[in-house]
This record gives C-alpha cells, structure tokens and sequence, in this order.
C-alpha cells in the first residue's frame, strides 16, 4: 500500500516581532500575565494588505526548495486557514495561482488549530486512492485582521504616532485574554507518495459542533443580510469571541484522551513514540497534555514562546522547525496533537 513522505518544509513569519510589551501600547496588559499563563514571550503579525495566501506563499517556495523538485511536480494543494484573504474563494486558488500552478487542484480545509491532523487523514486518502503523488500542504493565518486595535503605528512604536485614546484602549481591553494569544505565520509541507514504509499509522479524530461556541467569530457570516451591517464594527462583530477556560479544559481532557485512543488502537505504548508534535495554542495546554500522557519534555518540542498560536499554521511550522534542526529523523514514529475551533481535535500517528 502506498505511503508518504514529507520531502520539503518551509515557514515564514511577517515582519518584525511585536513583544509582550510592546502589546502594553495599545491595550493594559504585561510581559508577566501573558508569558506566565500562556508561554508567548512575542508574535508577528501580517501587514495591511496581506493575506494567509500570501504568507503561505513564501513557506511554500521554502519547501519546495527543500524537496529538490519543480514547483510543477506538485500535483495537489491542500491550503488550511481560518482567517482567509476573503470569504471565497479559498486561499488554495490563490496560492496556486501565485505559485504558477495552473490547472493544479487546490483544496481549502477549516480545521482551525486542528488542521494538520484532519490534513494528514486527508492526504493520506488522495495519495492512496492515487489521486495525487505529490501535495503542497500549507497552514497559513493572518490573524491580524481580527485583533481589537486600530492603531498600528501605536503598537509598531513609528516614530510620531499619537498615545491611543482611552476608548481605543477600552475596545482592546475587551478582548486582550484572545488577542495576545494569537500570531501570524504559514507553515508548507510537501508531501509524496513513497512504498517506503512510511506514512499515515492511524488517525483518531472527532467533532463536536455543539461547543462551536466556545470559538467563533460573530460577524460577517451568510445569515445576516447583508452579511456586514455598520453596527458590527462598533460591536467588534470581526473579533472572535473566546471561552478560554473551557476550551482548556477540553484540549487537557480530550486529547490525552484521543492519545491514549489511537496507541491502543495500534498496541503501542507512549514510550514507543519518537516525537510528540503538538498545536501550540497556550503551554500549559501541552505541559498538562505532556504530563498526563507521562512524555518527557525532550520529545515535545515547543515554540509558542517565539510565534504565539498561529493556529493552522502551527503545526507545519513546528514541523519545518524541528526537520531543519536535524530532529525528525526517517523511519520515527511521530505523534501529531492538536485541537482547535469547531471544536475538532484528535490525533494522527505518522511513520517518517
Ligand atoms: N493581560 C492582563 N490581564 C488580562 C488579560 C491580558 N491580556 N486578559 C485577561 N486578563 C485579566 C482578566 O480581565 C481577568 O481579570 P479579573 O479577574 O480582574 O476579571 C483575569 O485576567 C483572568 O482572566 P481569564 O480570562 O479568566 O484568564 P484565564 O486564567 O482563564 O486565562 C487564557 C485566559 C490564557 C486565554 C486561558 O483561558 C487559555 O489559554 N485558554 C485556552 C485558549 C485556547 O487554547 N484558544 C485556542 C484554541 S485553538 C483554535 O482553534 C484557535
């Protein structure tokens, strides 16, 4: 049967890092809340203008780069975002167009954080059923678009810009437990079919849309005519809005959960794992996850500290990571973690 292996891998982040800190210039908050609660220390975020596609763009070419081929080779696309460059169509199109990839098909996928995962089930189907050979999976946000500031020139210190008025302060203190946590960034992957014996091992994935509340954005949807109405900017309708308690207790309750799940499932123990690639939405997420599944901290790398959540492109990113420092090896057996809005999460265990 026919496997797959990941022959390139890129990341890109936009511009310069914006701190903790430098956050306390638009909204009341500091370096000891955010890091102590969360483990992010800085993010990056996309400038006006830009778009997942774009950002997912710059990966891409890293990883084809990586993988030794012509960027004609690739003969799918699976783009993963949940903040795309507009409602439709799908990033996917646009990526394959700004890469030259005419005629390629190109599948947009709305996992959220979860996306890796439902990507590798995916994936692994197109290469078995011979759809494809060789895929372009990229994982791409610009989560800027949705954070509670206006002033840009505030947060990036432009030399001139105004102190941001109370109110504009107030309308980001709204949202301040969401919007440290986000960041912006793409992660590629390329991937192709190998009888190597290599590839998807087992998948334990669930949806449970009933908690589809706990993160969502409001505004700009299909049920409201017309879809943008003025007062949705006043009620920042654009900023989604967050349980963070109770999507925690999900992600520490679910997922070692979906762990133990598919190990079982496959008579394999936590010790037998190489790797355990988790979605970087909050550290202590992961350190709970880590503990409870008994995994040293050595094979669950992190880079939340660096990046922030950059919810589908995480995972991709931590991935391009770890390959370039020499970690993830042929042959390992790896475990990709992740939830994310919907909610969806789950577990895929993959041979490398
Ligand atoms: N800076 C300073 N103070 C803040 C900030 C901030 N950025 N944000 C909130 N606070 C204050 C609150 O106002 C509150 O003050 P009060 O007690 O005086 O009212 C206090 O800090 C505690 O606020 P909580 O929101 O209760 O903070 P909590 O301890 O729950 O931590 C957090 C919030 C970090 C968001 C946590 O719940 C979390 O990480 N949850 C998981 C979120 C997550 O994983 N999201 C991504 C899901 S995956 C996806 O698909 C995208």
């Amino acid at each position: 049967m026919m496997g797959f292996e990941i022959i390139g891998t890129g990341h890109y982040v936009p511009g310069k890092p914006v701190t903790n800190d430098d956050l306390t210039r638009v909204m009341d908050t500091s370096d000891e809340w955010i890091f102590q609660r969360s483990g992010i220390r800085q993010r990056h975020f996309a400038p006006e203008g830009v778009g997942a596609s774009d950002l997912g763009v710059e990966a891409s070419r890293k990883a084809i780069e990586m993988a030794g081929i012509a960027p004609e080779q690739i003969d799918y696309i699976v783009f993963a975002t949940m903040t795309p460059d507009f409602i439709f169509p799908g990033p996917g199109a646009l990526l394959g167009a700004k890469l030259g990839l005419v005629g390629v098909p190109a599948l947009d996928i709305r996992q959220q954080c979860c996306a890796m995962v439902y990507g590798l089930q995916l994936i692994d189907g197109l290469i078995k059923s011979g759809a494809a050979k060789t895929i372009l999976f990229v994982g791409a946000e610009a989560h800027a678009g949705f954070m509670p500031w206006s002033d840009w020139d505030a947060l990036y210190d432009v030399p001139g810009h105004k102190a941001v008025t109370g109110e504009e302060r107030e309308r980001a203190n709204r949202h301040r437990a969401l919007a440290v946590l986000f960041g912006d960034g793409a992660g590629a992957l390329v991937f192709r079919a190998t009888d190597r014996d290599a590839g998807l091992r087992g998948v334990d994935v669930h949806t449970d849309g009933r908690y589809a509340d706990l993160l969502h954005v409001p505004g700009g949807g299909f049920r409201s005519r017309p879809c943008w109405k003025p007062n949705m900017y006043e009620e920042q309708a654009y900023v989604p809005r967050m349980d963070g308690k109770e999507l925690f207790k999900f992600a520490v309750t679910k997922l070692p959960q979906s762990a133990h799940a598919l190990l079982k499932k496959h008579d394999l123990s936590v010790d037998q794992v190489d790797w355990f690639l988790a979605h970087q939405a909050n550290q202590r997420i992961n350190e709970y996850i880590r503990e409870k599944l008994t995994v040293p901290a050595a094979k669950m790398p992190m880079n939340i500290d660096r990046f922030g959540n950059t919810s589908a492109g995480t995972i991709p990113i931590l991935i391009d990571e770890q390959t370039r420092a020499g970690n993830l090896k042929k042959g390992e057996l790896n475990m990709i973690l992740a939830l994310g809005a919907g909610i969806h999460w789950g577990c895929a265990l993959v041979r490398w």
